[in-house]
């Protein structure tokens, strides 16, 4: 029986974009509501909200606090990347087709994009009177803030950072990419799974789930950077090796990084299995997206 993502995607896609749209807002002092809106709003393929909308949807979890969810991963997720792209990280000038937030709006406001984004997402996590459980806004909170800190994508960027121009080995690679990347996916699918009252059984197999679509993801965004072109991707191809970056591509070659991935989607797989939930579809396509796209 297959199963179409591109329909179920679209309505996600609809509802996610003009929860966004609203919740990020443009009234705010200098134009630091204009760099947020232009960092998160008309661009991303929005797969850590589809992550959080699938695990909640097969979980039957608290459809608002999903949806908050979904959202507040996002504003972290953009959040990072304004921060990565900036002068003193990666330096890239190309973001989801258009420059960068420091491009357009300086690296004074970048910044402050940034951390407004980041502080905004736990404001969506936490509303006074919508009737969403405290000890779920709480697990919401307690699962992004470990993801985003200082043992999830921070931690994984500051790793990064001092990796430049080394050869790290393939666990420290593998250390460094399920901090600054794999973290927050697999946080997605968990604050999914917070939004109902999963099985342990099936709680575990969502977490082994979601760490090895979180290490999948960034081992395509590897071999992605060496494979696509800049209007592809949507930001600058080429950058990692560029900036002597230790990559799965520059420490086991394309073909066996690409064998890698495919080996991830099907320990993703597996772990889907013995969940016991009745319907995984969308959480295997999503796997099967990650590993098998273009950009
Ligand atoms: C890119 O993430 C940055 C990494 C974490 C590697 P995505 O490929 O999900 O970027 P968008 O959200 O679609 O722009
Ligand atoms: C970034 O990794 C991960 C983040 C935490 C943003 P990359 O530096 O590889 O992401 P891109 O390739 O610039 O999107
Ligand atoms: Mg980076
Ligand atoms: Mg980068
Ligand atoms: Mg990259």
């Amino acid at each position: 029986m297959s199963f179409d993502l591109r329909a179920w995607s679209a309505e996600r896609l609809e509802r996610i974009e003009q929860a966004l749209s609203v919740w990020v807002p443009a009234d705010t002092p200098a134009q630091l509501g204009e760099a947020m809106r232009y960092a998160v709003l008309d661009g991303g393929k929005r797969l850590r909200p589809l992550l959080v909308l699938a695990a909640a949807e097969a979980v039957d979890g608290h459809a608002e606090a999903a949806l908050r969810a979904g959202c507040a991963v996002e504003l972290i997720h953009a959040y990072s990347l304004v921060h990565d792209d900036m002068p003193c990280m990666d330096n890239d000038v190309l973001r989801r087709g258009k420059p960068t937030v420091h491009v357009a709006f300086g690296e004074a406001t970048a910044l402050l994009a940034g951390d407004a984004l980041q502080a905004l997402a736990f404001e969506l996590l936490a509303p006074a009177g919508a009737g969403i459980p405290d000890r779920t806004q709480a697990a919401l909170c307690r699962l992004l803030a470990q993801a985003a800190g200082h043992a999830g994508m921070a931690g994984g960027q500051a790793i990064d950072l001092a990796a430049v121009g080394k050869s790290l080995t393939e666990a420290e690679l593998r250390h460094m990419h399920r901090l600054k990347t794999g973290a927050l996916l697999q946080a997605s699918v968990m604050m999914g799974a917070a939004c109902g009252e999963p099985s342990a059984r099936a709680r575990e197999g969502l977490e082994t789930y979601g760490r090895a679509l979180g290490l999948a993801f960034q081992v395509v965004d590897d071999i992605l950077d060496v494979t696509a072109d800049s209007a592809t991707l949507g930001k600058t191809a080429g950058k990692d090796a560029a900036q002597d970056k230790p990559t799965y591509v520059s420490l086991l070659g394309l073909e066996r990084a690409r064998s890698y991935a495919c080996e991830l989607l099907e320990q993703a797989r597996g772990a889907l299995g013995t969940t016991g939930l009745a319907d995984t579809r969308a959480l295997l396509a999503l796997a099967e997206m990650v590993v098998h796209r273009d950009n």
